[in-house]
This record gives structure tokens, sequence and C-alpha cells, in this order.
């Protein structure tokens, strides 16, 4: 075990640097300069795709929170509408099926019970097919699948999924620009995204280095009762994967709002004991993400905000702390935002001295409903 952990206190924080490694893998022989391989999806994927007029994507947990940034990738980039869902609400009610839809199943273990269950239910629903992305060649959802898009994040132990997060958007983002290419996305901004993607291990790498402030900055936590995450657009999602981590391993209830959102209910809640942290990636959001964060100084809230190097954000302004993470471009901010997220739940909960790799009543794989 501590030979397997290496350097490294626990799996987790493990996993968490091994997010360069293994979204390089991901991309691997998928992607070059020039474009995503037409190939990826395997013998008939390209020409199934190619017919694709929606897609129903549907996962549990961490997974469900990829599958929501994805529908802003695809929506953006290849206009194609997608709907997702958490896998035990999609099962037991009669979703409208449009016709050449594409059934869409994430996960990391390929055995999530519901996600499964999920998955053989579509196939008497009347999709166009069933695309499974997922970490284990040999899991039951992949065996299942029409096509299949694995990501090469290596076994995931900690129960708190993080690399296998990251993987899945790195799959999903091929997905995207495979899907918008052939729906004629135009070349210049192809190219752009495509060298985004390409970016992305080194990006991360990056974030990585944010640790040290990161630990401090987790000090101010350790005896927090509650957290309110705040993301807008394709950041939402990230939002409620930081809120996620946060609760799962530190036990500190905690929430995810869009931001715009914060009005219409959490702003009641904000006061001195409710520190909010907000995802601010340069974007065309930016400014309304700033007005959000200025509602909640003026009643008086702590805030931690991630802010894009180019995002103007500054400390004084903030009233708290601004942690500047360098996003490499809006397409590949997501994955990028979610590091730093995981880092400081993965540090509040050590200072909280709980058992990070194995938190209570948690599962790694639910394999049962
Ligand atoms: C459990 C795990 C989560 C995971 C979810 C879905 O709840 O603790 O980390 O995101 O299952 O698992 P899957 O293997 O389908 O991605």
């Amino acid at each position: 075990d501590a030979v397997e952990r290496g350097e490294y206190r626990h799996y987790m924080q493990k996993e968490i640097f091994e997010q360069p490694r293994a979204v390089a893998d991901t991309l691997e022989a998928r992607i070059h300069a020039h474009g995503v391989l037409p190939n990826i999806f395997g013998v008939d994927g390209e020409e199934l795709l190619a017919k694709v007029k929606g897609l129903h994507i549907v996962a549990c947990g961490t997974s469900y929170h990829a599958g929501l940034v994805a529908k802003y990738w695809i929506e953006d980039y290849a206009r194609l509408p997608v709907s997702v869902e958490v896998a035990s609400e999609y099962r037991y009610r009669e979703a409208v099926v449009p016709a050449d839809t594409l059934f869409v199943a994430i996960s990391q273990s390929g055995e999530t019970a519901d996600t499964l269950a999920a998955m053989r239910e579509s196939r008497r629903r009347g999709y166009l097919g069933t695309l499974a992305i997922c970490n284990v060649p040999e899991s039951s959802v992949v065996r299942e699948a029409d096509l299949k898009l694995m990501t090469r994040a290596g076994p995931e132990i900690g129960v708190a999924s993080t690399k296998a997060f990251t993987t899945q958007l790195s799959a999903l983002a091929l997905l995207a620009l495979h899907l918008a290419r052939q729906r004629g996305l135009e070349q210049a901004r192809y190219q752009d995204l495509c060298a985004q993607l390409l970016r992305l291990p080194r990006a991360i790498d990056e974030a990585l280095k944010l640790e040290p402030q990161i630990v401090a900055l987790a000090e101010r936590f350790v005896h927090r009762h509650h957290a309110l995450f705040l993301g807008r657009g394709a950041h939402y999602p990230v939002a409620l994967e930081g809120s996620l981590k946060l609760k799962e391993i530190s036990y500190i209830h905690a929430e995810a709002y869009p931001a715009g959102e914060l009005k219409h209910g959490p702003l009641a809640l904000v006061d001195e004991d409710m520190p909010v942290i907000a995802v601010a990636p340069n974007g065309p959001l930016l400014d309304k993400l700033k007005s959000n964060l200025q509602e909640v100084r003026a009643r008086g809230g702590e805030l931690v905000v991630f802010a894009d190097s180019a995002a103007h954000i500054d400390g004084n302004a903030a009233r708290g702390v601004v942690l500047r993470v360098d996003a490499g471009g809006e397409f590949i901010a997501p994955a990028v935002f979610t590091v730093p997220l995981q880092l400081l739940a993965y540090h509040v909960a050590v200072l909280r001295g709980t058992d990070v790799d194995q938190p209570r009543n948690l599962a790694k794989s639910v394999t049962v409903e």
C-alpha cells in the first residue's frame, strides 16, 4: 500500500497528481494538431455519429458532472441538442427519444447498477445507438455498448473520483470535436479547439503547482460547517464537482449554484459564516460573475475566487482570496479549474483528519441499487 502510494499521503493525492499523465494517455493517438482522428470510435463509429441528431447522456455522481460539461461543449460547437440525466432518474421514467438520438453512458467503473440498468432500458427506447465512455475495458457497460471510447486513467483507488473525471472530460472533448467537425464547424475555430485540447496536460500540470497556496487556504475551511460554490456556463458543473468533492471527503455541507441563481435563494444564506468559492475563468460571462461576487461581498461573505490570470480580479477588490489559474483557453478551462477544487477538498479533509480514501458510507462503485 505505502509502496504504491509512493511519495503521496493518500491515493487521492497521488491520483490528482497523475492527471497530466492520465489525460495525455487518453488523448494519445486520438488527436493531433490537424484534428481528431476519424476512427477513434471504431470501424462503424464515424458513420453512426454522422447520423446523430441529438444526444442523451446518462451517468451517476462525478461522471454525471462530466456529462453536464459535455452538454455545453456539444451544443456550442456541434449545435446538437444534448440532455443529461442521472441514471436513477432516467431508468424509471418514460423519456421521449427523438429520432436519431445517441445514448451515451459515462462511467468510471462500467459497473454502476443504475447506469447499467439505464443503458439496458435504452435498448427498448429506440435509440440510434449507444456509446460508452468508460475506464474499464472489460466492464459490463463497455461490453454492452455499440461504440466505446475508453478513458485511460489507470486504476482509481480513492473513492472520490479525480483523474477519472478529467479523463472523462478529455474523452468527451474528443467527442464534441468529432461531432463539431462532421457538422461543419469552421476550420480555424476547430483547429484552435484542437490546439487547446492538446495543451490540457500541460495546463493541468501548471494548476497542480497551486498546491502550496491551497494548503494555506484549506486552513480557513477546517472549522466551517457550510460552503457555497458558484460558477457559470460550463463552470457550473465544475462548481458542482468541487462541492461534491468537499462534502464527500471532508463532510462539510457544500452546495453549488449557477452564479446567476444566487439572487433566487442562496443569497439568503450568505453571511460571514458562509464561505463562497467562485470559479472565474475568462470569458463572456466574467462581468456577470463579477457582479454576482459583488452581491456576496456586500453581505459580508468571505470569498475565495479561482480566477483566470487574464480575468483581472484583484484580491483587494474581492476582499478575500484570489488564486490565479492559467486556464489555457476557454474550451479546456473546466478541466483545468477542476484541479484546484480537488486539491482544496483534499487538503481540507486532511486537516479535518477524515479517512480521505475511504470516506464513511460511500463506495467506489455502487453495483447494487
Ligand atoms: C460512486 C463513486 C463516485 C462515482 C459514482 C459513479 O458514487 O463514489 O466517485 O462518480 O459512483 O461511478 P461510475 O463508476 O459509474 O463513474
